[in-house]
């Protein structure tokens, strides 16, 4: 857990101003996230976690401010340019095709990696067919690495929420991505539901390489696997550093947690 500051930096977010209307929702953030680390994002409901995701991924345009991933400016690029360089990400409210199998849902999350365009249905013929095969190894890896085998062939709509829930992070690692972004994947689950989970996440950074930036309420979780974390609070940051650090941070406690830092704690 030590020492992930001494990576080199791999998204850096620098001066970010979002503003809705009359409210601002993200004022002036600037944070590091290092090549390999779990950092995470807390704060209050309506802090700006999510908003701050979304900018990340080219979903929300800040009016002010910077960020770079892997030296790109990425800052006014297309979400789908971002994927491509290798950012994906999961939702708060699961966005998934809830008509369609659990397997074709990940094929999706290919789609950026396919010269000849999305083939779902089981075909298999024509001149792409090589391709579809490679396509369809690496969606079955994923499969197996998840422990989702036995729902490949089922209707996501009619799976448990938390089964969902993993079938889209799934999808977003169909993108072969260098850096996740996590919004909220306990949210719902049930006490095993969510240690799968964090097993999962933790595979996913310490197996696979992969950078996660995790948004969650569940502050045991929070706390027992970041490397780093900032706080937020109306858009701004009132914390940052390891756990550790910011469970010290008087701020923190003060204006997160209404002055009971037992919240920490854990479940
Ligand atoms: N598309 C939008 N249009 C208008 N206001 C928005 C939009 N997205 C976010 N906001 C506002 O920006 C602020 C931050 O919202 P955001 O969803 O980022 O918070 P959050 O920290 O993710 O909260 P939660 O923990 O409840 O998910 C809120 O005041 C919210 O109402
Ligand atoms: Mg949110």
């Amino acid at each position: 857990m030590t020492g992930s500051a001494d990576r080199p930096i791999q998204l850096a977010v620098e001066n970010i101003n979002l503003r809705f209307g009359g409210v601002m929702a993200l004022g002036g953030l600037s944070f590091s996230v290092h090549q390999g680390e779990i950092f995470s994002i807390i704060g209050p409901n309506g802090a700006g976690k999510t908003s701050m995701l979304n900018c990340i991924s080219g979903r929300y345009q800040p009016q002010r401010g910077t960020i770079a991933f892997e030296g790109h400016d990425v800052t006014h690029r297309p979400s789908a340019a971002r994927a491509r360089l290798g950012i994906a990400r999961t939702f708060q409210n699961i966005a998934l095709y809830k008509g369609m199998t659990v397997l074709d849902n990940i094929l999706i999350g290919r789609h950026i990696h396919m010269k000849s365009g999305l083939f779902l249905g089981g075909l298999y013929k024509g001149p792409c067919q090589k391709e579809e095969i490679e396509h369809r190894r690496f969606v079955e890896d994923i499969v197996d690495f998840l422990e989702i085998e036995h729902i490949r062939k089922r209707i996501v709509g009619t799976l448990a929420y938390g089964l969902q829930k993993r079938v889209e992070l799934a999808r977003a690692l169909a993108l072969n991505p260098k850096l996740i972004l996590l919004d909220e994947p306990m949210a719902g689950m049930n006490l095993e539901e969510t240690e799968d989970m964090v097993r999962f996440i933790m595979d996913i950074n310490q197996e696979r390489g992969i950078t996660v930036i995790l948004v969650e309420h569940d502050m045991g979780v929070v706390m027992d696997i970041s490397d780093r974390l900032v706080v937020l609070n109306f858009g701004e940051k009132i914390g940052e550093g390891t756990p550790e650090e910011v469970q010290a941070a008087p701020e923190v406690i003060k204006a997160y947690l209404g002055g009971e830092p037992s919240v920490f704690l854990g479940r």
